[in-house]
């Protein structure tokens, strides 16, 4: 009798403990269908002809729980090829839905469409999705909001009222889909940005741009998503402080701050009391720019306003005092330096493998181009992605001898030896890693466009274990190695003129892109790819490919390992007429034209 009771009651136990995990770690898929199309778009201060949107500019936010999937189709109505990216989800065992064109997939023809099958795994927090080839994200992009697994509370409080996405980006007032379409014009100078935004507008007067209302005493979260091309950002709001509680869809150790950091690509979220008198207050994003020639770039305010629920506005509109000059690398310093995970992690003391990245931008040279390098390899794109050649083995498509390590890694990077990063390689060059390998990569920046780099993983998030100034050295390594709670992030500003170590273990079997996330950087071949090799099991390599991946315009002839036809209808590739003409393009003409005459000149004064 005792023994039956004893069952009954086991039995009872495990009943109700499986009922609770189906209950609360159930995964639900969400449907979502994105129609990408062009349109006119203003601003209160500004109007712009054409812009690639998926309705609005930001787009909509994606609403998950942890663990969830969502399915987005995407519809592209434009006349472009897109495809889109779902910034920091980690997709395990599906590269197929990552979205990196010409990297894991040739881009949506007009008047395709293609579901992209999202997988979250371990992220929880504010993330984002953004079109991923050519410039087009400039306009297509939105938040994703990751709740905790259904009736979870937030991991920290005080729980917060509402929550409200704020997406910082940036505004260009010509085409940016045409502005970048042939290689010669991918490889100049690009024009500044008009302006900063702030969920897409800006502002002239107090009256326009994006207005946050709030009720007095209430606590909301902010999801923050750096959305900008090409600068990072301080961001602030007058009077107020903001609790950082998570970044990159990872949670940290609560942080009150008067002004944040963030870099293209990064995400925070924020939690702000609205505690101070009832009345209006000036939200600011401003850039940040260490790289000495922040003159050139665009250095102005954008600014949205924080109203508290019935008080109008004005009276008082204060300007945020707190918000860092452009230049300010102690302020930007100071704020990322106390960023640490919430969770200790204890690392291994050693990685398996050890990688080591020159980080450089090659300034034009007379009739040159500009380049920007991974261990002095300047990436170029393939015509059939990289993910498809891999999974058909197609012969010549990428080659896997991305250096792991440049010529030396003695070398003065941050003095006289940056020189040598002048001439990279052209190449389309990826990483091979085994799966499960321990690696730790040291990304060091050079003298040859010294700014911070904002580096990007997908399929990972990685542990910012260690950083410093200069060259890289192992004494200050070994000083500064946080291996208890380091930030888990997949987007790190690697230091101007110094060098950021990242650890991650290579679990996630894939073809997974590496870039620099300002977008000139990357356009100008600041990017390559490591291939994650499958382990042993099925669960621990490449899921098959989805239906209705979208074709490359370049047949690719098995026999002949090579290109039948190059149909040119996406936006990538140039015709051989505009190539040519591009070749002979104004600069080109004026810069030979001054050459000869210099050499006319100085073989008249000799003679
Ligand atoms: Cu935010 Cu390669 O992307
Ligand atoms: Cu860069």
């Amino acid at each position: 009798m005792g023994v039956m009771k004893n069952h009954l009651v086991g039995d009872l136990i495990v009943g109700c403990l499986c009922l609770f995990l189906i209950l609360c770690c159930m995964a639900d898929d969400h449907y979502y269908d994105f129609y990408v199309t062009e349109k006119n778009i203003t601003n209160p201060c500004a109007s712009k002809n054409f812009a690639l949107v998926v309705e609005r500019v930001p787009g909509q936010t994606i609403h998950v729980h942890r663990g969830d999937t969502a399915f987005i189709n995407v519809h592209n109505n434009g006349t472009y090829g897109i495809t889109i990216h779902w910034h920091g989800v980690k997709q395990p065992r599906n590269p197929w839905s990552d979205g990196p064109a010409y990297v894991t997939q040739c881009p949506i023809k007009p008047g395709k469409n293609f579901t992209y099958e999202v997988l979250f795994s371990e992220e929880e927090g504010t993330l984002w999705w953004h079109a991923h080839s050519g410039w087009s994200r400039a306009t297509v992009h939105g938040a994703i909001a990751v709740l905790p697994h259904k009736d979870t509370p937030f991991p920290f409080d005080p729980q917060p009222y509402k929550e409200h996405v704020i997406v910082l980006g940036e505004w260009f007032s010509g085409n940016m889909t045409e502005f970048f379409d042939t290689e010669e014009k991918r490889h100049t100078r690009t024009s500044l940005s008009d302006a900063y935004t702030i969920n897409g507008l800006f502002n002239c007067t107090a009256d326009e741009g994006y207005r946050l209302v709030v009720e007095s005493g209430r606590t909301y979260l902010l999801r923050i998503v750096g959305a900008s091309m090409d600068h990072e950002m301080f961001f602030a709001v007058a009077d107020h402080n903001l609790t950082v509680v998570g970044q990159d869809g990872s949670y940290v150790k609560p942080i009150t701050t008067t002004y944040i950091m963030i870099t293209p690509g990064q995400t925070f979220d924020i939690l702000l009391t609205a505690d101070q008198l009832p009345s209006c207050y000036y939200m600011a994003v401003g850039p940040y720019n260490d790289g000495g020639n922040h003159a050139q770039r665009n250095s102005s305010i954008a600014t949205a306003i924080l109203q508290y629920k019935s008080t109008s506005c004005p009276p008082i509109i204060p300007f945020p005092n707190q918000l860092p000059k452009v230049a300010d690398t102690v302020s930007a310093k100071n704020f990322t330096d106390q960023i640490k995970s919430r969770d200790s992690v204890n690392l291994p003391e050693k990685p398996d493998d050890k990688i080591f990245i020159a980080v450089a931008v090659s300034h034009q040279l007379i009739c040159g181009k500009v380049h920007a390098s991974l261990n002095n390899i300047s990436f170029v794109h393939p015509k059939i992605d990289i993910l498809q050649a891999y999974h058909r083995s197609l012969p010549n498509i990428y080659e896997t001898d991305f250096p792991h390590q440049p010529a030396s890694t003695t070398l003065n990077f941050t003095g006289d030896d940056s020189l040598k990063f002048e001439f990279p390689i052209l190449g389309t060059k990826i990483l091979m890693i085994e799966y499960n390998r321990s690696v730790e990569i040291v990304f060091q920046g050079t003298n040859l466009g010294a700014e911070n780099h904002p580096m990007h993983l997908h399929g990972y998030s990685f542990y910012v274990v260690a950083t410093g100034d200069g060259n890289f050295n192992e004494t200050e390594y070994k000083n500064n190695l946080n291996l208890i709670d380091p930030p888990y992030l997949n987007t790190v500003g690697v230091p101007r003129n110094g060098w950021v170590a990242i650890r991650f273990v290579a679990n996630n079997p894939g073809v997974w892109f590496m870039h620099c996330h300002l977008e000139r950087h990357a356009m100008w071949g600041m990017d390559t790819a490591f291939i994650v090799t499958n382990g042993i099991t099925e669960n621990q390599s490449i899921r098959e490919p989805p239906n209705g991946l979208p074709e490359c315009s370049s047949s690719y002839n098995t026999t002949t390992s090579n290109f039948d036809a190059d149909e040119n209808t996406e936006l990538e590739d140039a015709t051989p007429l505009e190539k040519w003409s591009g070749i002979i393009s104004s600069w080109n003409v004026i810069c030979f034209t001054l050459l000869i005459t210099v050499f006319s000149f100085i073989y008249v004064f000799i003679r």
